[in-house]
């Protein structure tokens, strides 16, 4: 594959799970990472030191998303990070659920909460990354599997669609500057985002039984993904949605009747 030596990266959410997998695969792919993270300073410094360790190149970036100012505070430390650099590579990885918030019990304060994360500010980070993003760069989406199958974290998932739809419009926008947009749907990973993957018995086995490949993802199947689409072996592919979840919901591998 060929790889993005020598680009820059912005990871957001890159502090733990999936991000931290996705920012490990592009500094050692050869971009130097921007780390972005909202509270959880010490995981940061910990994913920029596992990079460094290797070899790798990445700075942390700190902006709580969702609240006054947070895109302002992004790019001003992203700005100071690139000292004069252009963007290659965006990933809006960083994001919430929240289990409470189904038809029934969801408040206007989750429901807001939920939208200003994972979708106003994915947008508005683009918005603001464009004027920096070099031409035939790459901006990948980390949307879900719960776009495609039911759960009752209904606002989550509604934001999740939201960004499947923002990745066909801005492929479409932006192919005129050979920006790819893509959107990487993970099925059910193992991160502190599930953590109830360890404190309920039984949900290993059960979502490994639910997948084709028989067990939970792990961040660094979503970040290979990620990788591709990073890469100058993703340059035709754009507007694409792409499940990474080991083959989720497939159907009974044996009939039943
Ligand atoms: N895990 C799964 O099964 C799964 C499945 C489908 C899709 N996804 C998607 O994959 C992405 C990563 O999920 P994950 O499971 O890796 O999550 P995670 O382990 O909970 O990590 C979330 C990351 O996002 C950052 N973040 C959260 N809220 C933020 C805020 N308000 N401001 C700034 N940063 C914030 C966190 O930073 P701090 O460390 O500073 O808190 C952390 O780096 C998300 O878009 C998620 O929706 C996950």
């Amino acid at each position: 594959m060929s790889h993005p030596t020598g680009k820059t990266a912005l990871v957001t959410g890159a502090s733990r799970g999936i991000g931290r997998a996705i920012a490990e695969r592009l500094a050692a792919d050869g971009a130097e990472v921007a780390v972005h993270y909202g509270t959880n300073k010490e995981a940061a410094d910990e994913t920029v030191s596992a990079i460094r360790r290797v070899g790798g190149r990445a700075f942390p970036v700190c902006a709580e998303l969702g609240v006054e100012g947070d895109i302002d505070r992004l790019f001003g430390e992203l700005m100071a990070g690139l000292d004069g650099r252009p963007l290659d590579i965006l990933v809006n990885n960083a994001a919430v659920i929240t289990y409470e918030a189904t038809i029934e019990q969801a408040t206007p304060e989750q429901f807001d909460r939920l939208v200003a994360i994972n979708v106003r500010a994915p947008f508005f980070i683009i918005q603001r990354a464009l004027p920096i993003l070099r031409d035939g760069g790459r901006i990948i989406n980390i949307s879900s599997g719960v776009t495609w199958f039911a759960t009752p974290e209904v606002v989550y998932g509604m934001t999740k669609g939201a960004l499947n739809v923002l990745g066909r419009s801005l492929a479409n926008s932006l192919g005129p500057r050979g920006i790819t947009v893509n959107t990487v749907s993970p099925g059910i990973t193992d991160t502190e985002m599930n953590s109830w993957l360890h404190t309920n018995d039984g949900a290993i086995s059960g979502v490994a039984s639910m997948t084709a490949l028989e067990r939970v993802g792990r961040g660094a199947d979503i970040a290979d993904a990620v990788a591709f689409f990073a890469s100058g072996d993703g340059r035709w592919v754009t507007g694409q949605t792409l499940e990474v979840n080991g083959g989720l919901f497939l159907g009974p591998k044996t009939p039943s009747w």
